[in-house]
């Protein structure tokens, strides 16, 4: 069958600064998907659309041409209202584990597909498989069951949904197009509008453990991704947030896990759980779901853990069993006495990184008890000598590369100096 277009024409177009037409962005992404457009041809594609961008009609028909590449999901059949959230990822981040669980006490439906950790940040799949027994793969009819069961469903992305994007994120991952903001925003949507939610919320972080550090640039995300969502029919709603200092007391699998559980049980750090009930609050609203109770009653009266238990149970997990702890510890103490004015969260991410919580390649395993706790955070005292962090690895040579990561990560300060973090919400941007 003759093609009705030719690669190299839309690629120059592109390179000459001019707009793709509809039929030429179906095509391209629909011939790159089958094989016809070579990578070299898409490469060169990709990095003309990350030097002269796209307008907001080129990246919502390309985002459009993802979903088309695959199957959208439909839950006609749930009696229940969906919700689900999406974060752009951070150190810390394991708010999807409580929230999930707590929307669908308060009587929402939230059908989370979620993701491997790739470099620095980690992955909600990682996090929930250091559970003995849980499964991530489920049939298109298992998640279906356990939403209706449980109301809410955490599981892995089949090979089905927007099949473009896995190719061409690939492809951005090895060719330095990754950061382009029409790249992002219609990677994340295609996944999330096809995952057939009917309201999502975005959490885009910035900060220096962001994946957008700059929050101009965060925000330009923000906006064009609720645009999507809000053209596609998802009522779509975003929340910049912080990402300065790590999330929570802890970064790495089993370890995050432990303190996600620790919020169900009316617990856990404040900035958990702020951002837990913020993001709660949102996707509930925008589903238009008049809650069953408010998400703070539901963490402190067992509600919300309660769907947490089935939902593991559902998945093959044990709720009840013992997490997995590393073998090896190694505890950073503070130089010197003062407050805690800095801890920089891209350095605590790439040292649980290299102590095994993370992958540098896609299909590396994960160390599920490595990473790191955070026994100080900034704004707190801690006299020299004090623990600051504890390493947890299976592997102790890894020790090393780890503090090297970390070195720099604090500040300490006796002069009376204040401490400047960004506030946890910083933005909240509606369609
Ligand atoms: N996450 C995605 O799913 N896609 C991107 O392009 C970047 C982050």
């Amino acid at each position: 069958m003759s093609e009705p277009f030719a690669a190299v024409e839309i690629i120059s177009a592109k390179r000459d600064k001019g707009e793709l037409t509809d039929p030429q962005i179906d095509w391209i992404v629909d011939a790159y998907t089958r094989g016809i457009v070579a990578d070299e041809q898409m490469s060169a594609l990709l990095m003309a659309i990350l030097l002269n961008g796209m307008n907001m009609r080129e990246i919502s028909r390309w985002t459009n041409a993802m979903i088309n590449s695959g199957e959208r999901m439909n839950w006609s059949a749930l009696t229940r209202k969906t919700a689900d959230k999406h974060s752009t990822g951070g150190v810390g981040d394991k708010i999807t584990l409580p929230l999930a669980p707590l929307v669908a006490a308060c009587g929402g439906a939230v059908p989370q597909l979620s993701g491997r950790g790739l470099g620095h940040t980690g992955g909600t799949l990682d996090k929930m498989e250091s559970i003995p027994g849980w499964r991530a793969s489920l049939s298109s009819s298992e998640m279906l069951k356990v939403l209706q069961d449980c109301g809410a469903v955490i599981c892995a992305a089949g090979t089905e949904l927007a099949p473009a994007d896995k190719k061409l994120y690939a492809l951005r991952d090895v060719t330095g197009t990754v950061p382009a903001i029409p790249l992002i925003a219609s990677s994340i949507m295609s996944k999330k509008i096809a995952e057939g939610t009917s309201a999502l919320i975005l959490d885009v972080k910035t900060g220096n453990g962001a994946f957008m550090s700059d929050p101009a640039q965060a925000h330009e995300l923000a906006k064009t991704m609720v645009e999507l969502g809000m053209r596609a029919g998802v009522n779509t709603r975003a929340l910049i947030t912080a990402m300065d200092v790590p999330l929570g007391f802890t970064a790495g699998n089993a370890l995050e896990v432990r303190e996600s559980i620790e919020v169900l049980a009316g617990g856990g750090p404040p900035d958990i759980v702020e951002l837990t009930l913020v993001m709660a609050r949102e996707m509930l609203d925008a589903a238009g779901i008049s809650p069953l109770m408010d998400p703070a009653e539901a963490l402190k009266n067992g509600a919300a853990m309660d769907v947490w238990r089935q939902m593991v149970r559902a998945q093959g997990g044990d709720p009840e069993a013992k997490l997995p702890v590393a073998k090896e510890k190694h505890i950073v103490t503070a130089d010197s006495s003062g407050e805690i004015i800095e801890m920089n969260a891209l350095k605590v991410g790439i040292s649980a990184w290299r102590l095994g919580a993370g992958r540098s390649r896609q299909g590396e395993s994960v160390q599920a008890g490595a990473g790191i706790e955070i026994h100080a955070k900034p704004g707190g005292h801690i006299e020299a000598g004090m623990p600051l962090f504890t390493l947890h690895t299976d592997e102790s040579p890894r020790f090393e590369r780890a503090l090297e990561a970390l070195s720099g990560a604090v500040r300490i300060s006796s002069t009376g100096e204040k401490v400047q973090l960004l506030p946890l919400i910083i933005e909240k941007i509606t369609g």
